[in-house]
């Protein structure tokens, strides 16, 4: 029997096309495979142990915050059809309000607990200044710790605009579909929500009133949010 990680490419290469997910039933067989993972196929067996003995709070010196390490992707496998990878977090980092635009999107939980919030924009429309702040509707907004199923997002649903909070140290396994690629459109931009006091909180939208609107406006992520290369350490997958 292949490695799991084996597995999950050979599903991946077969369910995913350069334009996204060739069917709903492949997207659901590479959903089944991904809620399946765990630690030690991924190479991650000894931070998810540490977790497992985790007192509750980063340490602290002199009241002063100790500098964290930073947050680690590990690259498995990329093609024109998707990508995976793993954001390995420590306690308490963010990845801010980030965008997948027309990606579909598999994440799972490895290890550890986080905060995540999501929204989807309440308008379709492409061609608004990016400048200015877009309505969106808040989709998530809950803490996962694993063992927990594997989140979807789709391009126009599910909450494509995310971001995480690690509340212990944590890893987020991650399968975009198409990848990220600057050449066909698809940057990942970040999203604050706007400080702006004069936008409504409800829209008129088809004849129907969406309440609980959050604008959001596009924003350059603060310079001590890095994300660094790590080595993979899991099985080799065999492309
Ligand atoms: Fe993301």
């Amino acid at each position: 029997m292949p490695y799991y990680i084996q597995r999950l490419y050979n599903i991946c290469k077969a369910s995913f096309s350069s334009d996204g997910p060739v069917a709903d039933e492949a997207l659901e067989k590479v959903r089944a495979m991904l809620d399946k993972i765990k630690p030690s196929d991924v190479g991650l067996e000894q931070e998810a142990q540490v977790v497992r003995a985790w007192s509750g709070s980063a340490p602290e010196r002199n009241g002063s915050r100790p500098s964290l390490p930073p947050i680690k992707y590990l690259h498995l496998h990329e093609s024109a059809s998707f990508s995976i990878g793993i954001f390995c977090m420590p306690p308490s980092s963010i990845i801010p309000l980030h965008n997948h635009p027309g990606m579909t999107v598999l994440s799972k939980l490895v290890y550890g607990s986080m905060h995540v919030k999501s929204y989807d924009w309440v308008d379709a429309v492409a061609a608004i200044d990016p400048v200015q702040a877009r309505p969106a509707r808040l989709v998530k907004d809950a803490e996962m710790t694993a063992p927990c199923p594997t989140t979807i997002l789709y391009p126009t649903s599910g909450g494509n605009i995310h971001c995480f909070r690690a509340i212990t140290p944590c890893a987020i396994f991650d399968i975009l579909s198409p990848p990220y690629s600057s050449e066909n459109g698809r940057h990942c931009t970040y999203f604050r929500r706007s400080p702006r006091r004069d936008l409504p909180g409800e829209l008129e939208l088809d004849g129907t009133t969406v309440s609980n609107i959050t604008w959001l406006e596009e924003f350059q992520p603060p310079d001590n949010f890095v994300i660094r290369r790590g080595v993979y350490k899991g099985p080799v997958i065999r492309t």
